[in-house]
């Protein structure tokens, strides 16, 4: 192993996002580890990366796990609470993350949030990304802040889900007037903006955000002209959503979608105002490339999560 080459660690390289942005980073020649506790992924990459196992709650090994790297990039989050994970502790799991990066002499780090974050929001997902973007402002670290929109591409879960969805239910749900935006990022736009930010120094906060936005209802409009299922739009209320979306998960054995998601979705916190586009590919020419496999299967959170914890 060529020690001179800089080492980049990636949090949850056999993740989503974590796998785009470990390709990006071995295609410009960096040497990689990862901090997961999923099993490795044979094939998913060109190139070896090395593997530690995410030990919170060991701060020194964790801390070792982080020596010698350059820049750390952390996709760590939990989307909904499940099997015992809180937001809380997603939190304090984060802060150990930084803390021992600092330890470690960790030169860079590029943290992935979310749009909108706020530390008054009554929703735990959006409160929790607020105060862990503080934390990492003031910890002395070089930092850069990257905050996509909703992610699609790839085995992405929400995108796919919906255009699932519109294949096999008759009609489609619409949460109140379904006229607030999103600005949907492609998941290889966000690896191309997050390694670009870890090239750079001084400290950063930048969105990711798609070069189309769309209202929700528009969004289930284009989705289901391009999957030739153009569907009924209903419009319920946030609860009846929300129970309507834990009838489905229930069938279907996972967590369709959330009450607070559904409830982010509806206070436009999946777009921002007055930022421009920073990714290129455009979800409507995604969709029609991707028309024979997007939404044929379902992808399913909990049973990826109950791989990763196998
Ligand atoms: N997906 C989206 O549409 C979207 C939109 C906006 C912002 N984001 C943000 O982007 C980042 C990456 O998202 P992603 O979709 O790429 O995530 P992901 O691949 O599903 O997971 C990223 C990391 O978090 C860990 N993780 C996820 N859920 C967990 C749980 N329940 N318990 C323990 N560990 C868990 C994974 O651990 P293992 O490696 O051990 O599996 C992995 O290291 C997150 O910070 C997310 O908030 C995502």
């Amino acid at each position: 192993m060529n020690t001179s080459v800089p080492l980049h660690v990636v949090t949850g390289a056999f993740g989503y996002s974590g796998r785009y942005i470990t390709r990006r980073l071995l295609a410009a020649g960096y040497r990689v580890r990862t901090l997961t506790n999923s099993p490795p992924r044979p094939g998913l990459f060109e190139h070896p990366i090395e593997v530690r196992p995410m030990t919170f709650d060991d701060p020194h090994r964790l801390t070792e796990s982080l020596r010698g790297a350059d820049v750390l990039y952390n996709t760590y989050w939990v989307r909904f609470e499940e099997a015992g994970v809180t937001f809380d502790q997603a939190i304090q799991n984060t802060l150990r993350l930084f803390e021992a990066a600092r330890a470690a002499g960790v030169r860079r780090i590029v943290h992935i949030s979310i749009t909108n974050p706020s530390e008054n929001s009554p929703l735990s997902y959006f409160r929790g990304k607020a105060l862990v973007e503080r934390a990492l402002r003031e910890s002395g670290l070089s930092w850069a802040i990257l905050r996509p929109a909703l992610l699609f591409g790839g085995d992405d879960i929400l995108i796919n889900n919906i255009a699932w969805c519109l294949r096999h239910l008759p009609v489609m749900a619409v949460f109140g007037d379904g006229l607030y935006r999103l600005q949907p990022v492609h998941v290889d736009d966000l690896a191309r903006l997050a390694v670009e930010l870890g090239q750079r120094d001084g400290s950063t906060l930048l969105h990711a955000l798609g070069p189309e936005t769309f209202t929700y209802r528009g969004l289930l409009q284009q989705l289901g002209e391009i999957l030739d299922c153009p569907r009924p739009l209903i419009r319920v209320s946030p609860d009846t959503g929300a129970w309507f979306a834990r009838l489905l998960g229930w069938f279907l054995d996972d967590v369709l979608l959330t009450r607070d998601e559904i409830l982010g979705l509806m206070q436009g916190l999946l777009a921002v105002d007055n930022e421009p586009p920073t990714g290129r590919t455009r979800l409507t020419d995604w969709a029609r490339q991707n028309v024979a496999t997007l939404g044929l299967h379902y992808h399913g959170e909990l049973s990826r999560r109950r791989i990763a914890r196998r």
